[in-house]
């Protein structure tokens, strides 16, 4: 049995040119990056270089990059290290409720220690409406954190007409896109955000590396205090193994014409579906404003996690958990008021640089078997 890899979103492998730019740094440059003499001169310049290639990528400047150990730090940095700075300015953070965990975890922290913090429902394509984050926004409005693109169903958010909003209320803005960067175009000036979240394992370079864009002039408390690297906003000696790796991947990830093939067999893929499912299959997040890799789908009446664990050899992933007989729908679906009865069927099929027209066929006619639909009708 084939094994088909469809959970991009979960993580992408890592781009044989980004393990060839990193395997030096592996095996020869040890160098600290803080040393004054030749083998922290050289790592030095190797992470400086990685940090112009990540800045290029979302068109920052090398010093708004701070290299963390992933998404899930650069979230934590963001919320609380603004939250932490300003708050003898406010006590308020506003956000959505489809965010990723990594942002409504942080959320949740700081309710505990003080601050109050909203959240705005998303529509049933998961997306917010702008004017909710306005009529959210109180004097004590510190932060505003809307995700660029959903993980689980890939819907886009309004970034831009939240950023006005933002803006006129001199209120900093911070998006999460950990999925969208090296998928669609993501400019921080375009978007109009202060903070900006990426993870390297999302685009083809490895896991535990990251980066945080912030824009020059907005405050931040380090999570991590100690010495002055990484501008004073991250203690730690950095790895330029790892910041290599992540530089390299966002080079690449500047060219997006590969997304256009992965948008192309996306689309195939929900076709073939559709033809052969009917009404039986049900497209979760937005038509339109929607990661050109993701399709996240729900099989009527069907448990997602029973079909895919009858799906062998794919690797895809499921947005409802079983619970001793009770499937309970993912915080992304229930947010989007998605039936129980169809959300339950929910199955994310994520796409990426190595998908192929094959494997995209191999899976419909697997789930045309596994559902006893007639492969004729796909
Ligand atoms: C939207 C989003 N934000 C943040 C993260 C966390 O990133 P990391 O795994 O690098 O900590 C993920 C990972 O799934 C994600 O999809």
């Amino acid at each position: 049995m084939p094994r088909i890899y469809l959970d991009y979103n979960a993580s992408t492998p890592v781009d044989h040119r980004v393990a060839a730019a990193m395997r030096p740094f592996v095996e020869d440059h040890f160098g600290n990056p803080s040393s004054g003499h030749w083998a922290g001169v050289g790592a030095k310049a190797a992470l400086e270089e990685a940090r112009g290639q990540v800045a290029a990528l979302i068109g920052a400047e090398s010093d708004e990059i701070i290299f963390t150990s992933g998404g899930s730090e650069a979230n934590n940095l963001a919320l609380k290290g603004v939250a932490w700075s300003l708050k003898a300015k406010g006590d308020h953070v506003i956000t959505s409720s489809v965010e990723h965990p990594a942002i409504l975890g942080p959320c949740r922290f700081l309710a505990r220690s003080g601050f109050r913090v909203t959240i705005v429902p998303v529509d049933r394509f998961g997306r917010i409406d702008p004017d909710d984050v306005r009529r959210a926004i109180t004097p004590q409005t510190v932060l505003i954190s809307i995700m660029h693109a959903n993980n689980e169903v890939g819907t886009m958010q309004p970034v831009v007409g939240v950023s006005r909003i933002a803006r006129e209320h001199g209120i900093l803005l911070h998006t999460d896109a950990a999925q969208s960067v090296g998928k669609v175009a993501t400019d921080v000036n375009a978007l109009g955000v202060d903070l900006l979240t990426i993870a390297g394992h999302k685009v083809y370079a490895p896991k535990g590396v990251g980066a945080l864009y912030v824009r020059r002039g907005t405050p931040l408390e380090p999570l991590i205090h100690g010495a002055a690297h990484e501008g004073g906003r991250r203690a730690g000696t950095e790895s330029a193994l790892l910041a290599v790796g992540l530089g390299t991947a966002c080079e690449l990830a500047r060219d997006l014409a590969p997304m256009d093939e992965v948008c192309a067999l996306r689309d195939r893929f929900w076709q073939r579906l559709q033809a052969a499912f009917g009404d039986r299959v049900v497209l979760n997040g937005h038509p339109d404003h929607r990661l050109p890799n993701t399709l996240n789908v729900s099989f009527v009446g069907q448990v997602g996690a029973e079909v895919l664990a009858r799906l062998e050899g794919v690797a895809a992933s499921t947005g409802s958990a079983c619970h001793t007989g009770h499937v309970e729908l993912s915080p992304v679906l229930q947010a989007m008021g998605v039936a129980p009865e169809v959300g339950m069927g929910a199955i994310r099929f994520s796409l990426g640089r190595r998908t192929t027209q094959r494997e995209i066929d191999t899976v419909v006619d697997q789930l045309a078997d596994i559902l006893d639909v007639r492969r004729g009708r796909a």
